[in-house]
């Protein structure tokens, strides 16, 4: 990278803000590097000489005087193989390896590259002399860890004839191949984190983003390339959805974004991924993660960039045609960057003391999630699905960046602490949580999983709706006065809220529900509440119906290993056909 020659001195420095003179020439997002330490600092706004800095670091220890040195583009990460399963910060830089060097989490003014420059690739072309490229094209692969290709990529803006092609066992930064014109292409590119990645062109949002959450995949399913937001207050159970979401949903690619959030649960991550396997492809969860952390104790700036340097990560494996997920932990720490950041350039502040251009940011910020048609041949397509956390403040919806976010996400899984105080799990409130892609996904699961799944999602929100209803009049007139199909629908209800949509985290058997389970579980649910309606209707007395062995043989069914569950479903279903000891003896069974 070309340093420009400068005579730039700090003239200020407040906690993340700096100020230069000497930056006539210098531009807006620049890099610089400020001090003697040289701590990284991009360039926010710029005044006849004097710039305005927001630093990355730590400013501690820096004077006033010391010199300022442009490094002439803005902040951009290296993309390249190696990134699967490394943990990086805010601005690119590999924690694991500066742990090693410092001893401690980071070195101010530090410089390591994003991927080990120690570490060789082989690179197997698929492209010969000769041939033309254009931006987007697939030079070649390498397979990664875990067994993962990656797709070696011209990068955007660039095109030629192929002189020659090397391919074997190269490092980051070797040439894999050189253009007619002199031009070289690399293992890696970079990509500046503010700009989006371009495509060819963007599909709709018509492909299931399987979570293996029954509560998102039944009641509430997003679409590959969709964005939600998941707001609750504090022990909601925002990160364990993240975090579940990380380790079963259907993608490709994970970029996990632990934003201003507590650094012990991303050494969890760290920890727990690596042992665990994707119940797919029995591979190392790690090995088709990036983690990018910036924990609340490291700077407010670096914070404010993890989440652009994320969304970069996800739309380069995107381009490669792969289901890149976002994992964003929690926005909200990303706006109070912003307000910080705004407060301190003394910017006229919009609601609640955040920038007037919140709004815009984060509208901004979920446009880079889609369904597209990658640059390039071969042709294929590839997708960025955005999962963002929100911590609004004591739990209220209504502040600016949980609306912020509404406003653009494509659906809303709302956590509810008084689900949460029940230790319903996922916390996840059915009666105001929403997905714009419902209708959609459920033509989807019809027909690739029941075609009746649209149908049964309409019957339990139904159950649902009523249960809520019935439960109001209850607490009015006491339960005993309802009329027994009125106590047979609310315990159908506690079935379903109970097995269902309820799902441990921590069931080694249950934390991941495929869309066949799910089905199972919730066919299984409204099966009982008919035949307890039938069983009704002939004569039987709510106080009759034996519910509570079908209870159990559901939560087994369940709790089963993958394995078990045919046959835990035929007990389920057995137990069904003798909910009534009336229609046994009718049907001459035993008594
Ligand atoms: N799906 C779940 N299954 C079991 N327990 C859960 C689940 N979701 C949340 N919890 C419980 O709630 C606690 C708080 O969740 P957490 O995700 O840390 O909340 P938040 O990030 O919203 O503050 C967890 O430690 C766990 O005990
Ligand atoms: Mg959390």
């Amino acid at each position: 990278m070309s340093s420009a020659p400068s005579s730039a001195k700090l003239t200020r420095v407040v906690g993340a803000l700096a100020e230069a003179s000497g930056m006539r020439a210098a531009t807006l997002n620049e890099l610089v590097r400020i001090g003697d330490a040289g701590l990284l600092a991009e360039v926010l706004r710029i005044t006849g000489d004097r710039a305005t800095l927001q630093v990355f670091e730590e400013t501690m220890g820096v004077s006033l005087e010391e010199p300022v040195v442009r490094e002439g583009s803005p902040l951009a990460v290296e993309l390249g193989p190696g990134l699967l399963g490394s943990v990086i910060d805010g601005i690119g830089r590999p924690l694991g390896d500066l742990a090693t060097l410092t001893g401690d989490f980071l070195l101010p003014g530090a410089n390591a590259p994003t991927i080990d420059r120690a570490r060789r690739f082989t690179f197997v072309p698929v492209v010969a002399r000769g041939a033309q490229v254009q931006q987007g094209d697939v030079l070649g692969t390498v397979l990664e860890r875990g067994g993962f290709e990656h797709r070696v990529l011209v990068p955007p803006g660039r095109q030629g004839i192929i002189a020659g092609v090397f391919g074997g066992e190269r490092g980051i930064e070797d040439v894999v191949a050189r253009l007619a014109d002199g031009t070289t292409l690399g293992l890696s590119q970079r990509w500046s984190v503010r700009r989006p990645r371009p495509s060819a062109a963007r599909l709709d949002a018509s492909r299931p983003f399987l979570t293996g959450q029954r509560i998102f995949d039944f009641l509430f399913p997003i679409a590959e390339g969709g964005t939600v937001a998941v707001p609750g207050g504090f022990g909601t159970g925002k990160t364990v959805i993240e975090q579940s979401l990380a380790k079963y949903a259907e993608a490709d690619v994970v970029v996990y974004i632990g934003c201003g959030e507590r650094g012990n649960e991303m050494a969890e991550v760290l920890h727990e991924f690596a042992r665990l396997k994707d119940p797919r492809h029995g591979r190392a969860v790690l090995d088709r993660t990036v983690l990018v952390v910036n924990t609340s104790n490291m700077p407010v700036a670096a914070r404010e960039s993890s989440v652009y340097l994320g969304l970069t990560i996800a739309e380069y494996f995107r381009d490669q045609g792969y289901r890149a997920a976002v994992m964003a932990d929690s926005l909200s720490r990303w706006a109070e960057a912003l307000r910080e950041i705004g407060s301190r350039l003394q910017e006229m502040p919009g609601e609640e003391g955040y920038p007037t251009y919140l709004a815009s940011r984060a509208a901004k910020l979920h446009e880079r999630a889609g369904r597209v048609t990658c640059l390039g041949a071969p042709k294929r397509e590839g997708s960025v699905t955005l999962i963002s956390a929100v911590s609004p403040p004591g739990g209220d919806f209504s502040e600016p960046v949980t609306q912020s976010c509404l406003r653009v996400a494509g659906a809303l899984w709302a956590l509810d602490p008084e689900l949460a105080h029940q230790r319903q799990f996922p916390a996840v409130d059915w009666h105001t949580s929403y997905s714009l892609y419902s209708d959609d996904m459920g033509r989807a699961f019809d027909a690739t999983v029941d075609p009746d799944w649209s149908k049964a999602r309409g019957a339990v929100l139904d159950l649902l709706q009523r249960d809520a209803e019935l439960r109001e009049v209850a607490s009015v007139v006491g339960p005993e006065a309802l009329e027994d199909k009125d106590r047979l629908l609310l315990q159908a209800a506690a079935i379903v809220r109970e097995v269902v949509l309820g799902q441990s985290a921590f069931d080694p058997n249950d934390a991941y529900s495929p869309p066949a389970k799910t089905y199972r579980l919730a066919r299984a649910s409204l099966d009982l509440f008919e035949a307890g309606k039938v069983a009704l209707g002939r004569g039987a007395t709510f106080a009759e119906l034996e519910l509570a062995p079908v209870r159990r043989a559901l939560a087994t069914l369940r709790d089963a290993p993958a394995g078990d569950v045919e046959v835990k479903a035929a007990e389920v279903k057995a137990r069904i056909a003798s909910l009534w000891r009336g229609a046994r003896s009718e049907a001459g069974g035993t008594s």
